[in-house]
């Protein structure tokens, strides 16, 4: 600092300084106490849970064992059996080449499906998108669904759960942002397989958020003032377009307002997913965005950048089911929206905030010991109850009857 600015510091050189402590300190205790993203890794499953997601029973999976038909796994204590993602997924492979009906046990596309894109939106701030996209993510991937995640916020929370740090680790690109992102000088964009990220979770990969998201919503006008092409609206839909064979179920994240990232992400989506906590308060934003929505959809339909949705659905999301308010205005709003809400709602929980301390959710808490069981069992039956309703949703868009049976 010079000598004219000793004593009072001009603003922009105090804050640099502040931030390029704070990013520093950050990252010396991050190495500490996260662990880096080699290390996050998924618990095993139980037999139990092994049978739910499999839609078998108890029984059924053991005697496929005791048959030699699928391969035996960790047993431990008491000969408790203990199966890892991976070894589901296999036992699922194999399950399906001997079933009469192979998607019973693999129940992702089929020739002619097409790729199923949801949203998450609502731009009310903490309203559940983030944790509701990442949760319903990590069961449809352990269902037997391959799915990309794809992180359209600048605050890049959903890329948090994956043991990244975004300022740090996609500081010089990385994110959604490279795949998306308009000409300059000798910039474009890139493939969105130059950003994709493969996670611990297997059948789950994830396309990156981080701050420089943020240049899309200041970028745009220019863009569109000098006429660049694809228009923004159509900028997420085109980059998705390289990976359209890849998976079955792509969930975006967005962010709380009603920008042109989430306009890209509605209008390359097939569903559109909308949490909605029954508080009064969220209910008038939730008015308020669906207004808007219908304002600029209605413009963006007309210019082509949008067509027919499978789904627009409601999920009640932080629901609290002991606050008889919440009971009531949940009510009201079945009856005011009828069947586009979820049938389940997605209770609160502090099964699912303190997991979400550590950036998990609740499919990776070990529960070895946990003194909250039944707490944890309410939350993870409320979130298979949505989780299902939505599945069910995604096989009626593939024209299936209901969902596979064991
Ligand atoms: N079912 C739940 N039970 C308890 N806490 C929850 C639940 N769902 C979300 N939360 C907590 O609420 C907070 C906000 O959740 P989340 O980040 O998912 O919201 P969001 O809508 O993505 O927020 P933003 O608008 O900032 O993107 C987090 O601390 C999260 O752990
Ligand atoms: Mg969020």
């Amino acid at each position: 600092m010079d000598g004219q600015n000793m004593g009072h510091p001009v603003l922009h050189d105090k804050l640099k300084a502040d931030a390029d402590r704070l990013s520093e300190a950050l990252h010396n205790m991050s190495k500490l106490f996260l662990a880096p993203k080699e290390e996050k890794s998924l618990r095993r499953f139980s037999t139990a849970e092994v049978a739910e997601l499999l839609r078998v029973s108890d029984g059924y999976l053991r005697k496929a064992h005791f048959d030699g038909r699928i391969p035996d796994v960790e047993q431990g204590p008491g000969n408790k059996r203990s199966y890892s993602a991976e070894e589901i997924l296999e036992i699922r492979r194999i399950l399906s080449e001997n079933a009469k009906d192979p998607h019973q046990f693999l129940p992702g596309r089929r020739p002619g499906d097409k790729l199923q894109i949801w949203s998450t939106v609502n731009f009310k701030g903490g309203s559940s998108k983030t944790t509701t996209t990442v949760t319903l993510g990590m069961r449809l991937a352990l269902r037997g669904y391959r799915v990309c995640l794809v992180d359209a916020d600048p605050q890049a929370s959903l890329t948090t759960f994956f043991g990244y740090q975004p300022e740090l680790d996609f500081k010089d690109g990385g994110t959604l942002y490279d795949a998306i992102r308009y000409n300059d000088g000798d910039q474009s964009r890139k493939p969105i397989l130059d950003v994709l990220q493969k996670t611990y979770f297997p059948n789950l990969d994830l396309v990156p958020g981080g701050i420089m998201l943020s240049e899309f919503e200041t970028e745009t006008p220019t863009a569109l003032s000098r006429g660049e092409q694809p228009v923004f609206f159509n900028r997420i839909r085109d980059s998705l377009r390289q990976v359209e064979d890849d998976y079955d179920i792509v969930l975006i994240d967005c962010p709380p307002q009603l920008g042109y990232l989430t306009m890209s992400a509605v209008c390359a989506s097939t569903s559109l997913l909308m949490t909605i906590i029954p508080e009064r308060v969220d209910l008038a934003s939730a008015s308020q965005f669906l207004t808007m929505a219908s304002g600029i959809l209605e413009v963006l339909h007309s210019n082509g950048g949008i067509g027919a949705y499978d789904n627009f659905a409601y999920l009640l999301t932080r629901f609290d089911t002991a606050i008889s308010a919440q009971q009531d205005l949940s009510e009201w709003i079945r009856q005011l929206l009828g069947e586009s809400v979820i049938g389940t709602p997605f209770v609160k929980s502090s099964a699912v905030s303190e997991a979400g301390l550590s950036q998990k959710t609740i499919f990776e808490v070990d529960l070895a010991g946990s003194k909250n069981r039944r707490t944890y069992d309410r939350a993870l039956e409320s979130v298979i109850g949505f989780s299902n309703d939505i599945e069910e949703m995604i096989q009626t868009a593939w024209e299936r009857g209901g969902q596979d049976e064991a």
